[in-house]
């Protein structure tokens, strides 16, 4: 039986008091998502119950218990305090999938610092950008990172410590660097953890958005309420579960499901820090005995892609529940999960600014392919008439996705931008910035994004940070940043550009636009393909119009264009 009952009854009796009961908080007391996440799990006599197995990308293992989970995020947090590290202070966790990214998020949060978690691939800019906005006092790094944030440093008066997990004493220090050895510093078995309140800043967590650089989101240690229940009931984790995430915690679904879910609920987890190849993952679930794994659409195609032959290789009887996350999971995955796992991928959809799954197929639940499923219990969820933000009284009908605000994992602001923040609202509804419509049955339809947000493979990207870096080139006169389709990733992102004079377009200068803003973001945003133009679409009032080229690349009716200056 999944944790999760009858619907319609939960959704009718639900209230978030649930949660907090079965986490023994009351409303007023002391919150911390660290404590939570381990010095509870110990007390509840899981302190040798393996917490975390992290796998390298060479085989190389490591196996934390729950109370090795404690003692190695106190020491972490013990080890920033000494460094005279505040509560309320950004410390950035700029690692590899490594188990210093997993204690060290627990150990920040213990001190009371507001944890901000970024992809270890992001170039220079992207991290630049990231670290001035949050003004982070300190990062924890890798030598093989350490480059980059050299590079910045002189930028960042705010970054006082920059911290070397891995450091050999080969080369010497330089300015701000500090070394720390999780394995070598004694263990602190004893850290007052600072107290938190519900509404205290937890995680801050970068996104981006249309316009202007990427937005911090802000959320509170009350998160767990919602995170704690819905890793129970969506995931469906159980105590003997042994649980497989395949997110990077530099984006939410990491931390949300990847750390505090598992965690606040005493489960085994599993990391690997890897990249992606069909084989290795079947090995990965066949020898650890995977039962859940919650992993993303473009995985899931690529798995397809590499066929099911390769399947029958390999003994993947352990998986109780899977699901996915991040962009439109389409049915012919669902269909083919069933096929050849025997049960479907369950669709979840949210964002980093919901901080937990807001729609989804429940276990148990009948699933409709190619649906995002229905709304989490507590969170009011509806499709919106797009010039008026109200309701669509009847169903069927496509318009955005509008959520009652109040749920416990909400973000509760932009950091240092509380106007972006007050622009996601209408008419009492958070808006996502999505479109969906809802079937008779109450089931959630995914249409697109109703901004130009590109979602690569799950990842959202920026146009207006693509189009930045390239306008930093010295060619580059005009740049205009778009998706095309994409058999894997959905889409993948295309710049069109116009060039200074004096410069002519060439295959070698698509080479060395490509390589100068390699440096500058991150693998995952960097255009497949730079297509020079001699114009771009714009506005009257000079605006870019990206909705033409857009509909261009997919071979979309472009619309009204009564607006367009060079027509
Ligand atoms: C998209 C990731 C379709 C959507 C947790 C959303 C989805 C954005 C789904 C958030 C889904 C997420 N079906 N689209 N099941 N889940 N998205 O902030 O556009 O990185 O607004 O959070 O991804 O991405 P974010």
């Amino acid at each position: 039986m999944p944790n999760f009952g009858n619907y319609e009854q939960i959704i009718k009796d639900f209230s978030w008091s649930i949660s907090e009961q079965e986490l023994d908080y009351k409303p007023g007391q002391v919150i911390n998502i660290g404590w939570y996440c381990s010095d509870r799990i110990c007390q509840q006599g899981k302190a040798d119950k393996t917490a975390l197995i992290w796998e390298g990308f060479s085989g190389a293992k490591k196996i934390y218990t729950y109370n090795d989970v404690r003692l190695c995020s106190n020491t972490i947090a013990r080890f920033i305090t000494g460094l005279g590290i505040n509560a309320g202070e950004r410390v950035c966790l700029f690692l590899d999938r490594i188990p210093e990214l997993y204690l060290g998020f627990l150990g920040i949060l213990k001190t009371g610092a507001i944890v901000q978690p970024l992809f270890s691939a992001f170039g220079e800019e992207s991290l630049f950008v990231r670290l001035e906005n949050a003004r982070t006092s300190a990062i924890f790094t890798q030598k093989k990172h350490l480059s980059k944030v050299r590079k910045i440093r002189d930028k960042l008066p705010d970054l006082k410590h920059i911290i070397i997990v891995d450091y050999d004493g080969k080369s010497p220090l330089q300015e701000r660097e500090v070394p720390f050895s999780m394995e070598n510093t004694e263990k602190i078995e004893n850290y007052e953890v600072y107290p938190t309140y519900a509404e205290t800043p937890s995680v801050l967590h970068y996104t981006s958005g249309t316009t202007g650089q990427p937005k911090g989101v802000q959320h509170v240690h009350y998160s767990l309420i919602s995170q704690y229940i819905t890793a129970k009931w969506v995931l469906d984790l159980r105590d003997d579960d042994l649980y497989w995430c395949t997110a990077d915690p530099g984006w939410v679904t990491g931390t949300s499901y990847g750390i505090i879910g598992p965690f606040s609920l005493g489960v085994t987890q599993f990391v690997l820090d890897s990249g992606f190849s069909a084989e290795a993952w079947y090995r990965f679930i066949e020898r650890n005995r995977i039962t859940v794994w919650y992993s993303a659409p473009t995985a899931i195609r690529s798995l397809m892609k590499a066929g099911d032959e390769i399947i029958k290789k390999f003994d993947l009887s352990s998986l109780r529940h899977l699901a996915s996350v991040g962009e439109p999971l389409n049915p012919e995955a669902v269909n083919w999960s069933i096929r050849v796992f025997g049960k479907p991928f369950h669709d979840t959809y949210w964002q980093t600014e919901t901080g937990c799954i807001v729609i989804t197929n429940f276990p148990g639940m009948s699933v409709k392919p190619g649906s995002m499923g229905r709304p989490f219990p507590g969170i009011t969820a509806t499709v919106l008439n797009h010039s008026n933000h109200e309701p669509y009284p009847e169903p069927g009908r496509i318009g955005l996705i509008g959520l009652k605000p109040g749920w416990p994992s909400m973000m509760r602001t932009y950091w240092n931008n509380e106007e972006a923040y007050k622009n996601k609202f209408r008419n009492g509804w958070y808006l996502t910035g999505d479109r969906a419509r809802i079937d008779k049955d109450g089931y959630f339809w995914f249409v697109g994004r109703d901004d130009d947000v590109i979602n690569t493979g799950g990842h959202l990207v920026s146009p207006f940070e693509v189009e930045s870096a390239l306008l930093e080139h010295q060619a580059v006169a005009e740049s205009a940043v778009v998706s095309k389709p994409d058999p894997i990733n959905m889409e993948v992102v295309k710049a069109y550009v116009t060039l200074k004079p004096g410069f002519t377009a060439s295959k070698d200068l698509e080479l060395d636009i490509m390589n100068f803003i390699r440096k500058k973001l991150s693998p995952l945003a960097m255009p497949q393909e730079i297509e020079f133009v001699d114009s771009l679409p714009k506005t009257r009032s000079g605006k870019i119009m990206r909705r033409i080229l857009h509909a261009k690349e997919w071979g979309e009716e472009i619309g009204d264009t009564s607006t367009l200056e060079n027509e």
